[in-house]
């Protein structure tokens, strides 16, 4: 099967499929989500989070989104592989936007990038879509910004917000961004903006009128429980199978159950008897 495209996303938006995309951080969730069939991981800088323990995705860097997009891009045989640009990476000017973006297709092999913000954003995201970098936009609850908006809260529910959240939208598409994340958006706005715009818009937290859907990989399997977020639907709980299978190793060792003979290996007796009798 092909590798998936950016022209392929957009067509299923055209033809009304849904979406799916998910993140991921190392080649192994990779080869999963990838063998199971979506089409798009984003290797998001939620991994400070999730994978680092940091408290937000603020103190992510360029390499740390760098190492695990390589990761990723191995395990994934078709899916699109898009790669988040972390805080204050393609704000400074848009030199430095577009040397970490290339840095992200060329060395890491992403095949696009995520960038956060909107109209503010939208005279850089048309430089790297000029440049060949196919960028995927991020509005709404952008969590670079957390400690502008003091809180994960939804946006868009006054008028100003919505109004600025819906222009932000049409500033990402004229640019030229692929798609759009809708984070943190009350569902008939996100309905409202998805059915605007050409481009696909993929949602976490924006209800079902999204064109596609997006979840943190750690949340959706139940691997991450420090907080549950409300927007996330655990369709497993690994955490508590992994818990229980440490301590069963934990007691097989303690008892000496483990390893038995099926995990251990012999060797030619009569070299151990020669062994034995060496002074
Ligand atoms: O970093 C991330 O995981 C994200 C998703 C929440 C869209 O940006």
């Amino acid at each position: 099967m092909a590798k998936v495209t950016i022209r392929d996303i957009g067509q299923m938006k055209a033809e009304g499929k849904k979406i799916p995309m998910v993140t991921a951080y190392d080649y192994t969730s990779a080869c999963l989500a990838d063998q199971a069939g979506i089409p798009i991981l984003l290797v998001g800088d939620s991994l400070g989070m999730v994978v680092l323990g940091y408290e937000s995705t603020v103190k992510v860097t360029i390499d740390d989104i760098l190492h695990h997009t390589k990761a990723v891009v191995r395990g994934a045989k078709q899916a699109l592989v898009v790669a988040d640009m972390p805080f204050m990476t393609y704000h400074i000017d848009q030199s430095q936007a577009l040397t970490n973006a290339a840095r992200l297709i060329q060395e890491g092999g992403a095949q696009t990038v995520k960038l956060e913000g909107g109209e503010n954003v939208a005279d850089t995201v048309h430089r790297m879509v000029e440049s060949g970098i196919p960028v995927m936009g991020h509005i709404g609850l952008t969590p670079q910004s957390i400690n502008s908006f003091g809180g994960y809260r939804v946006q868009g529910r006054d008028r100003e917000e919505a109004a600025k959240l819906l222009r932000d939208a049409k500033a990402l598409e004229d640019a030229g961004a692929y798609a759009i994340v809708l984070e943190l958006v009350p569902t008939p706005l996100a309905g409202l903006i998805s059915r605007q715009l050409t481009v696909p818009t993929i949602g976490i937290g924006a209800g079902v009128e999204c064109d596609g859907q997006v979840q943190v990989l750690h949340d959706m399997l139940g691997l991450f429980t420090d907080f549950v977020p409300r927007h996330a639907k655990q369709y497993a709980q690994l955490a508590e199978s992994i818990k229980g299978a440490f301590a069963q190793y934990v007691q097989d060792v303690e008892c000496g159950s483990f390893p038995t003979g099926k995990q251990s290996f012999g060797m030619d007796e009569a070299i151990l008897e020669e062994l034995t009798v060496l002074p």
